[in-house]
């Protein structure tokens, strides 16, 4: 039996490569995307010694025709992708008076363009084959402010636009888009002082979590299985946060 097959962007660490591992586990070829080679290639190993199936390609988010050779060259091969995760994103600390037009687009680039690019190049093979699933990584903070990230709050709001307008536009094709929205999740992202949290600002947020924990990739991951799989069917156009009940908690 042929395996389907999943291109995950940003894949070589954090909650891409848990979203890798968790496909390769369910029996998926697993296209493993991401600027970071070394990474890249050390989560396909991973994917092989347990007996999965996976391969290695470096694809930056930010360059569309890249993006689209690297999808057409697995058509060739693979033929349609069965599903694209667009996870992909970056998160930089940027007051508004220092949010100069080169930075905006630094991050509008990634975290919006770069989920448009992967699903506008995957989308006519999925159309022609009549069906295909499409995940994009979006973030509690698409819903709520972050101050001096106003510019990561945008795109992530941006995401789910994108996601709602293009489930609506092909649905009809068989195709189903959703987002999902992760909360507080330890990552190199989270774990950056610079432009996060940072370990002790995630330790104090634990606090006032409803779970009482920060969430690990895996718990993303899961979840992101779950929408692109047929468990799923009839699910399009939804933000599903895995955010351990942070955005319905209110203040006391
Ligand atoms: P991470 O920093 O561990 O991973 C991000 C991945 O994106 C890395 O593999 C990185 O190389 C890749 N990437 C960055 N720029 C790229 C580009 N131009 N082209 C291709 N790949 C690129 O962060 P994490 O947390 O795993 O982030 C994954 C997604 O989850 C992101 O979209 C992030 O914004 C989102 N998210 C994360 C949250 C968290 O608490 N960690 C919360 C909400 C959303």
């Amino acid at each position: 039996m042929t395996r389907p097959t999943v291109l995950i962007t940003g894949a070589g660490i954090g909650i891409g490569h848990a979203t890798a591992k968790a496909f390769a586990r369910a029996g998926y070829h697993v296209v493993v995307t991401d600027v970071l080679d070394e990474q890249g290639s050390e989560t396909v190993a991973e994917i092989d010694n347990s007996g999965g199936s996976a391969e290695f390609h470096r694809l930056d988010v930010t360059d569309s025709a890249r993006t689209d050779a690297v999808v057409a060259l697995l058509e060739d091969r693979l033929g349609p992708l069965d599903c694209v995760v667009a996870n992909a994103g970056i998160a930089k600390r940027v007051p508004i008076d220092r949010l100069s037009d080169q930075k905006w687009d630094e991050t509008l680039e990634v975290n919006l363009k770069g989920v448009l690019r992967i699903i506008r190049a995957a989308l006519p093979g999925m159309r022609q084959r009549g069906g295909g699933s499409i995940v994009a990584v979006s973030s509690i903070s698409g819903f709520l402010g972050w101050s001096e990230h106003a510019h990561y709050n945008a795109s992530k709001a941006g995401v789910m636009g994108l996601m709602r307008g293009l489930a609506v536009e092909v649905g009809c094709d068989g195709i189903r888009v959703n987002a999902v929205v992760p909360g507080l999740i330890r990552t190199a992202q989270s774990l950056s002082v610079e432009h996060s949290l940072g370990p002790e600002g995630l330790e104090k947020a634990s606090a006032h979590i409803p779970l009482g924990r920060v969430g690990e990739p895996h718990d993303v991951a899961d979840v992101i299985l779950f929408l692109a799989s047929d468990a799923a069917r009839y699910i399009t156009g939804q933000t599903l946060a895995v955010d351990g009940g942070l955005l319905v908690l209110q203040a006391s």
